[in-house]
């Protein structure tokens, strides 16, 4: 049985059972559905993840920023047993339970701003944006969206028409959604304005002047949606007048201001919500990932007259808010309160921007490090000066990684950042080991 506290630990090969099981994933599973660490796991706790052939792993990517209070949290996993014993589903939308209403009630009051405000729950991010728009266009009567290049919200028509990476995530899938305008974001590494902050003016800012007269009229716009720092586009975290500077615009002209914090959001950038860092307040929020551990939940919540323009049964579904989730939800809560960790994803995220920074002094291929609380990032390049995507480096860095027992995933528009999402309870000695492993992965790759 894992503690938590384990070190990464590689000596056993592929045993007959995972080589069996890799067999039949390429025999019964789609193509498209891929997986790029060749392993099944046996269990996980904490930060460690242990294979079928016993091999032990440091866990640096969190199922994709979803094991935020860590795997198998003891209190998450009591609750869902508690009430998997009771009630596993009965649709809401027919007859109702108490947890969906806490949950509701709990996001209310945590998600910034003190107006009234109403949630509503689905399964995945995905179904989250898809929701936050359909409201948004309900509230205001108009069809068009805005969405920022780099940006990623999911793989459904709409919000695949929303994200900003074409393979592998557009490419062959047209035609898309219509009434979805893209606008840069402010990845100041390469601005498409080929400026510099500060003293570029936020000009992605200032381009909107433009934007209202070249591509859409302002008042044919029902939404804005950003995610606080680009996740899958790399962790792009912008300059602090930026979110600002967009809610401005927003309200000036009755856009509705969606903040798409799936991947920010539960503690994870050092606050519960990355907004909270530019002050804020979203009119619509998307939350899904670390919300429940790993159990599927999403949730749209916002301003109470906003949420209330869909009229009942235009939202929902059959599964959306499902009990078991919910509870997971509460339960999570719960520890991440308890365990304070936002706090912890500060500081977690100052060890490995110290030991990274540190790291570019000596690799001059790592181009840029990026961080907002514990959502940590390196941009590779071949050369620093030209700033060309080392992307074939970066996918070997992750094998080099993988090799020694570390687990972490790759992210960009160019395919060429390596991302960091550790689960924020991880130890200082997990967090060394992890990083040293990952210093000799970069060292085998550039010095060889
Ligand atoms: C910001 C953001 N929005 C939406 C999504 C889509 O979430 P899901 O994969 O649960 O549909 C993701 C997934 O990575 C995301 O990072």
């Amino acid at each position: 049985m894992l503690q938590g506290n384990e070190m990464p630990r590689i000596g056993r090969s592929q045993e007959e059972k995972t080589r069996a099981l890799l067999a039949k994933k390429e025999q019964f599973v789609a193509k498209g559905i891929s997986a790029a660490a060749p392993i099944f796991i046996e269990s996980a706790k904490g930060a460690a993840i242990r294979d079928l052939d016993g091999n032990t792993y440091l866990d640096l990517y969190g199922g994709i920023g979803v094991n935020n209070a860590g795997h198998c949290p003891p209190e998450v996993v009591e609750a869902i047993q508690a009430q998997a014993g009771q009630l596993l589903h009965s649709c809401f939308m027919v007859s109702m339970y108490d947890s969906y209403v806490e949950l509701a009630e709990k996001l209310t009051q945590i998600t910034p701003g003190d107006h009234a405000k109403k949630a509503m729950f689905v399964n995945s991010g995905a179904e989250a944006v898809e929701n936050a728009v359909k409201i948004a266009k309900l509230a205001t009567g108009r069809p068009g969206v805005i969405a920022f290049e780099a940006g990623f919200h999911g793989r459904t028509l709409l919000t695949m028409t929303l994200t900003s990476k074409v393979k592998p995530y557009k490419y062959g899938c047209g035609p898309f959604a219509p009434e979805v305008y893209k606008t840069p974001s402010a990845y100041c590494y390469r601005c498409v304005f080929k400026s510099t902050y500060p003293e570029c003016g936020l000009a992605c800012l200032e381009h909107f002047e433009r934007f209202f007269v070249s591509e859409t009229a302002p008042d044919n716009i029902a939404a804005m949606i950003i995610e606080p720092v680009q996740g899958e586009g790399g962790f792009i975290v912008p300059p602090r007048e930026f979110l600002p500077g967009l809610k401005e615009i927003c309200e000036e002209h009755g856009i509705v201001f969606i903040a798409d914090e799936v991947q920010t959001g539960f503690a994870r950038t050092g606050r519960m919500f990355a907004v909270e860092h530019s002050e804020v307040v979203p009119d619509l929020m998307t939350l899904a990932k670390g919300i429940a551990s790993g159990l599927p939940l999403s949730a749209v919540v916002g301003r109470a007259e906003i949420m209330d323009a869909a009229p009942p049964g235009r939202i929902g579904g059959t599964f959306g808010g499902n009990p078991v989730s919910c509870a997971a939800g509460l339960a999570t809560l719960k520890v991440m309160d308890e365990q304070d960790l936002p706090a912890r994803a500060a500081a977690v995220g100052a060890t490995l921007t110290t030991r990274l920074r540190t790291l570019q002094e000596r690799i001059p291929q790592i181009g840029d490090v990026r961080s907002l609380g514990a959502m940590v990032a390196i941009e590779l390049v071949t050369d620093p000066a030209t700033k060309e995507p080392a992307k074939e480096a970066t996918g070997r860095i992750i094998q080099e990684c993988f090799k020694r027992g570390l687990l972490v995933m790759g992210a960009g528009i160019f395919s060429n950042v390596i991302r960091f999402l550790p689960p924020l309870v991880i130890s200082e000695e997990q967090l060394d080991a992890a990083m040293d492993i990952f210093a000799e992965a970069c060292d085998t790759v550039f010095a060889g």
